[in-house]
């Protein structure tokens, strides 16, 4: 059987911009244009769960005129592709503490989830101010809260699981790196248990249907 689910760390936006004597945001625009595609191309290939790393915790520490781009990419792209993800049965959906974000664009993202809700094709979830960390720790303090009455020797990966914010989702089969790095940098760390890890030199801007294929092979 083939993967069912596949994480991506989309990396490499400046430095593809940077090779072409851009700005770092016409990086993240072009790295924007590639989702569409890799999500039809998912699609094709019978994957059912499609997770993306659109902002860690830690980028925060980036210039603040980075940060507002990126904000404002984000906003841009629930506008502009719900209308394609019903087309195409997406079922979207953002993990990561969305109450950083401004009021507008908390709201682009709750039109997207319910929006998309009923459709009955991939599901797509994208990461945006989340960190690994953040989640478990997250799941922890929600299974004490539901769980008054018990202590945390009682806590167990059965017990947790429920109130990590991948929850109902398979565990990724495949996580892809683009940009070069070989690391995880805080994505989905307890769901990355057993997860294959596949990295790669390509820059996200450049990633294709091929290169999909690539890392499936
Ligand atoms: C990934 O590209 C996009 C985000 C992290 C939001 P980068 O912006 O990290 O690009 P590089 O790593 O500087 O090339
Ligand atoms: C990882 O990319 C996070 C996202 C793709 C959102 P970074 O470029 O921020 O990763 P590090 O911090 O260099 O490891
Ligand atoms: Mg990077």
């Amino acid at each position: 059987m083939g993967p069912r689910h596949i994480a991506i760390i989309m990396d490499g936006n400046g430095r593809w911009a940077k090779n072409r004597h851009l700005p770092r945001t016409l990086g993240h625009v072009k790295g924007a244009k590639v989702v569409r595609p890799l999500v039809k191309a998912c699609t094709e290939r019978g994957i059912t769960h499609l997770t993306l790393f659109a902002f860690s915790t830690e980028n925060w520490r980036r210039p603040p005129e980075e940060v507002s781009t990126l904000m404002g990419l984000f906003g841009q792209y629930l506008e502009k592709e719900v209308s394609d993800m019903q087309k195409q049965g997406v079922r979207f959906r953002l993990i990561g503490d969305r109450s950083a974000f401004a009021q507008g664009l908390q709201d682009l993202i709750a039109h997207a989830e319910l929006s998309t809700a009923h459709n009955q094709g991939i599901h797509l979830t994208v990461a945006a101010n989340y960190g690994g960390q953040w989640d478990i720790l997250n799941a922890t303090r929600e299974w004490q809260r539901a769980n008054p009455l018990k202590g945390l020797e009682l806590l167990d990966a059965p017990g947790l699981a429920p109130h990590l914010s991948m929850a109902g989702a398979p565990d990724p089969d495949l996580l892809i790196r683009t940009g070069g790095e070989s690391r995880i940098s805080n994505f989905l760390l307890w769901q990355c248990a057993y997860t294959e890890l596949y990295f790669t030199d390509a820059l996200w801007p450049d990633f294709n249907a091929a290169m999909l294929d690539d890392a499936l092979a």
